[in-house]
């Protein structure tokens, strides 16, 4: 029996080249590509039933058709709300590495390309939280204090890592809302746009993270790992805004501890996270001394 060897990654200025062209070649408009007057059935929900915080507990068990429909509502606006929210701070890690690279160099080229897919995105999410009438959710207090604090120590590793956490995550919780007929029609057009592009995005920054983890001194690792688990411990709970349940109509400290406990919730949240953990561990970024910060983000058991 042979064993084939995994082909060695390519480099990072031909990874960045290819997402260029493929940029080029399918990239999207929101303002024109999205019917955003689109119809929806009267009993669509706007998150999948089996994939709302709740689902499986004994409050969901008592609550109506109406009142879940309305709770998968506001789950759709605070995790819309924290995509716009972690795009702006991708934007802003972004424009700090930018300063790190040549005018001439490709991979600023992707770089300066993703970063005008995260501001049509920005819009998108906005206007669908308007045209759905939702409330916006706030980025959780903990990430506006400590992020103008660490983002300078960021550059790099934390940078790209920071950024897959949100990527990946939300990346699979849209594919499952694209995939799904019960969704709202509008919601499943942004999601389909979103993943598309988005899996640019994620090329992209495991390609720096692996190239940057190879250069990278064992105290300088060591530091990232930190940085890198801290914000994932904020960013993935914060995915769920705790005032969503008040408005919804529930009560917020029962509502809250039922999904905290809720083991339908944390294994779809395992999963979520299941391909971007072994990809960190994989590189090096994730080791047995930071399992708990992934465990605080519901990434790890
Ligand atoms: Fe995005
Ligand atoms: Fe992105």
């Amino acid at each position: 029996m042979t064993t084939r060897t995994p082909s060695p990654p390519r480099p990072p200025a031909a990874v960045a080249q290819r997402l260029l062209r493929a940029s080029a070649t399918r990239s999207y408009d929101p303002d024109k590509d999205i019917d955003w007057e689109v119809r929806a059935p009267d009993d669509a929900w706007f998150v999948p039933p089996e994939l709302v915080s709740l689902y499986g507990t004994a409050l969901w068990d008592r609550m109506d058709t109406r009142q879940r429909v309305e709770l998968s509502r506001q789950e759709l606006a605070s995790y819309m709300s924290m995509g716009y929210w972690v795009e702006l701070l991708v934007l802003r890690m972004f424009s700090r590495h930018l300063t790190s690279l040549a005018p001439t160099d490709p991979r600023g080229h992707y770089a300066l390309t993703e970063l005008g897919d995260e501001t049509r995105h920005m819009k998108m999410f906005g206007r669908c939280l308007s045209v759905l009438g939702c409330p916006v959710y706030r980025l959780p207090g903990s990430v506006r204090r400590l992020f103008p604090l660490g983002d300078p120590l960021f550059q790099g590793l934390t940078t790209f890592a920071a950024t897959l956490v949100g990527e990946e995550v939300l990346d699979h919780f849209q594919r499952a809302l694209l995939a799904d007929e019960r969704v709202h029609p509008l919601v499943r057009q942004i999601c389909r746009i979103h993943v598309a592009e988005e899996a640019r995005h994620v090329s992209f920054a495991r390609t720096e993270l692996r190239d940057a983890v190879g250069r990278a001194s064992r105290r300088r690792l060591a530091c990232h790992r930190e940085l890198t688990g801290l914000a994932a411990s904020l960013i993935v709970p914060g995915l769920l805004d705790p005032g969503l349940y008040a408005n919804a109509g529930l009560d917020p400290v029962r509502a809250r501890r039922e999904a905290g406990r809720n083991p339908h919730h944390r294994e779809f949240r395992l999963r979520s996270g299941a391909k971007l953990v072994a990809f960190l561990q994989d590189v090096g970024m994730i080791i047995p001394a930071q399992h708990h910060w992934w465990r605080r983000a519901g990434l790890m058991r």
